[in-house]
């Protein structure tokens, strides 16, 4: 049983937020009781996602922001900051695919990989960490990363690199935190398939999305939520390193 007692009225940001697994974290951690942030550059679309539950934004803030951009990725941690003194949880959700193979792909596709799965995800978790250290140095960071972190399927070497890149910073940051004796947690999640825009705008292709996700019992975002909830629930002394999460069905 999941018991989130203990983070409730704590405040966690959720990156991604304006669709697929991070609007389905935001919606369920602020069921659970938490101030939720969302940030995406759609903040339109993470507003209305919380608008009927709590109208007047006593429990939930919706924040436009491009990953791509350090002054942008600033400027949210500041807003946080002056508006509710910073957050005690960090959802490092926000990625994205291109289908951009080695020898035949675009260089831009393979930056914005490499600035928004990486470079994004490295200056979050940084500022992130200095507002949990304020707090009580009891905070949480989870990076969603991917069953691509842990293997190579086809020609997805850049996508893939990134997500590699991801378990390489999971381990780094245990490590830095355990030479600073914080009791911050660090975790990874690594979803296979999730049925969500990413496998469309990997493919370039709605019609190429929905042939893979008749293959089989896909796994939704609220499974993966589900997930983040449980190594959020865990005990402080227990530390989930990486969650591996395949549909049942799945092959690859
Ligand atoms: N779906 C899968 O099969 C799958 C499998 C394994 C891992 N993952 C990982 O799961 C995470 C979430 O993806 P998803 O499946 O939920 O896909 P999604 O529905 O396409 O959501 C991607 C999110 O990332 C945000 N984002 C992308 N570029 C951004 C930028 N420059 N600035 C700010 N936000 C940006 C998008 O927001 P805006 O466009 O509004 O900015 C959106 O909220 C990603 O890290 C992905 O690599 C997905």
């Amino acid at each position: 049983m999941t018991d989130l007692t203990r983070w409730q009225g704590k405040v966690a940001l959720v990156t991604g937020a304006s669709s697929g697994i991070g609007a389905a974290t935001l919606q369920r951690l602020f069921d659970e009781g938490l101030f939720v942030v969302g940030a995406a550059r759609r903040q339109e679309r993470i507003a209305a996602l919380l608008k009927d539950k709590d109208p007047e934004g006593k429990q939930h803030m919706a924040l436009g922001v491009d990953l791509r951009d350090v002054n942008d990725i600033q400027k949210m941690f500041e807003t946080v900051r002056q508006q509710m003194g910073g957050i005690d949880v960090l959802i490092n959700c926000a990625g994205l695919g291109h289908d951009a193979p080695l020898l035949s792909g675009d260089a831009e596709h393979w930056r914005e990989m490499l600035d928004v799965n990486v470079l994004a995800l490295c200056i979050c978790t940084q500022e992130g960490i200095k507002d949990m250290r304020e707090r009580g140095d009891k905070g949480h960071v989870i990076h969603v990363s991917s069953m691509s972190g842990h293997r190579v399927p086809g020609s997805s070497g850049v996508y893939s690199a990134t997500k590699f890149a991801v378990r390489s910073l999971t381990e780094g940051l245990r490590n830095e935190l355990r030479a600073a004796n914080s009791h911050i947690r660090i975790s990874a999640i690594s979803p296979a398939y999730v049925e969500t825009d990413f496998v469309s705008h990997y493919h370039r292709s709605e019609e190429k999305a929905q042939e893979i996700f008749a293959r089989f019992e896909v796994l939704q975002p609220e499974d993966i939520a589900d997930a983040i909830v449980y190594m959020l629930s865990c005990p402080p002394h227990v530390q989930v390193h990486d969650l591996l999460v395949r549909a049942t069905e799945q092959t690859s």
